[in-house]
């Protein structure tokens, strides 16, 4: 039978807690659907600083190269905060996705009808949003040089980034992203600064210009200040996002609230070729850490994405998912997604009750 190799990066902070709850959700599927997982766990983060002194070991990175697909739980915390740039948890993580070269970060936010009441946003405007952020991941002022720290004129400490974008890299991920469109509502709005940033204003340039080889999708433009109104204001005018490296982190952890929590929104990160990295959209939730009180769904939904994305086991993705709705259906729910009436769980009891529903329900075909 097929069998995949997964790398698997738990990372700090609630990142075990999460993993080894989605861990249990891959393994069982993968036996139902008839296929074999081997998993390969590695350092990464903090737990690869305080082991072997760097974010990402070579033999991290390599794992992830030669592994099928990765699922990564989060990285950072209080510990490693200070260290040097080059000593971050953080850094090792933009490291992995540049070895990787997955510029494409696909982070969808759905509300589910199970939680509108915990979106913080009035029902009516929370019920039905299904938007898909496209991040561009391996560019803009995360890797943009020259950066650094200085003193000025003035003997003023200084500390500098650079915004930058080359043609092909708004090309490739335009063209991720109007693919992206065109399965789903085909509408297509790109986010960016044009009307003050020059790597914006190449941004919208590109894009507009690919537009006319997707004559089916409908493409706008929205500068992010706006976008990020919007997004609270009438989020279901949304179908695709698509925008750099930076607005999509700040717009995606924007759109998960709408969907009642940051623990619920899974993400995927692909290149052109070679294997996926995927991951929840949270960090490490240092405050919640150790106390078995993270949501795993974010992490469930994710090996989701890995199987669908990375190894194209769509079925077995289903039944992830469709556990996942079964479960909240059953009314399981952790702290961040509580309302009165449900059973409140922790991080393994919320695990446990998933893989309940993956061995009882069949999804529809
Ligand atoms: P965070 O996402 O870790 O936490 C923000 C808030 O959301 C916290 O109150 C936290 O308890 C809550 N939260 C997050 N995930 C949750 C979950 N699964 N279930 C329930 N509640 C959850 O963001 P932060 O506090 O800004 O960052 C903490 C650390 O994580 C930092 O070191 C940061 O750099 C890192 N970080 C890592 C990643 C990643 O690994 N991909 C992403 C974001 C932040
Ligand atoms: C994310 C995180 C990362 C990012 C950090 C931890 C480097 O916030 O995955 O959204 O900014 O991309
Ligand atoms: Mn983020």
């Amino acid at each position: 039978s097929k069998s995949y190799n997964i790398t698997l990066l738990p990372g700090d902070g609630i990142g075990p807690e999460v993993i080894s709850v989605a861990k249990n959700a891959l393994q069982l599927v993968a036996s139902i659907e008839g296929f074999e997982v081997a998993f390969e766990e590695m350092p990464m983060g903090g737990a690869a600083l305080d082991a072997v002194g760097v974010p990402l070991p070579d033999e991290t990175l390599n794992s992830a190269k030669k592994s099928d697909a990765t699922l990564l739980g989060a990285i950072g915390g209080y510990k490693w905060d200070k260290n040097e740039k080059h000593l971050k948890p953080e850094t090792g993580l933009l490291q992995l996705r540049e070895g990787l070269q997955v510029f494409a970060n696909l982070r969808p936010a759905t509300v589910l009808p199970q939680l509108v009441d915990a979106s913080t946003l009035k029902k009516e405007v929370a019920e039905g949003v299904d938007l898909m952020v496209v991040r561009e991941l391996t560019g803009g002022i995360y890797f943009g040089k020259p950066r650094g720290f200085s003193t000025d004129e003035n003997g003023q400490e200084i500390g500098f980034n650079t915004e930058v974008y080359a043609a092909y890299e708004i090309e490739r991920i335009a063209r991720i992203a109007f693919e992206t469109a065109r399965k789903r509502r085909g509408k297509l709005c790109s986010v960016d600064k044009a009307n003050v940033l020059e790597a914006s204003m190449l941004w919208r340039k590109i894009v507009t210009a690919l537009a006319s080889e997707y004559p089916d999708v409908e493409l706008s433009h929205m500068y992010v200040d706006n976008a990020a109104m919007q997004l609270v204001r009438n989020p279901k005018q949304f179908d695709t996002i698509v925008t750099n490296n930076i607005f999509g982190d700040i717009l995606s952890d924007e759109a998960s609230m709408i969907t009642g929590s940051i623990g619920m929104l899974p993400s995927a990160s692909l290149g052109a070729a070679g294997p996926g990295l995927f991951e929840p959209i949270h960090g490490s939730a240092p405050d919640i850490a150790g106390q078995d009180k993270a949501n795993p769904l974010a992490t469930m939904l994710s090996a989701a994405m890995l199987l669908k994305y990375g190894l194209g086991e769509e079925k077995a993705a289903q039944r992830i998912e469709a556990a996942v709705l079964d479960t909240l259906n059953r009314g399981f729910r952790t702290g961040d997604i509580h309302s009165a009436g449900h059973k409140l769980v922790g991080c393994k009891e919320m695990g446990e009750e998933v893989l309940k529903s993956i061995d009882s329900k069949t999804p529809a075909a």
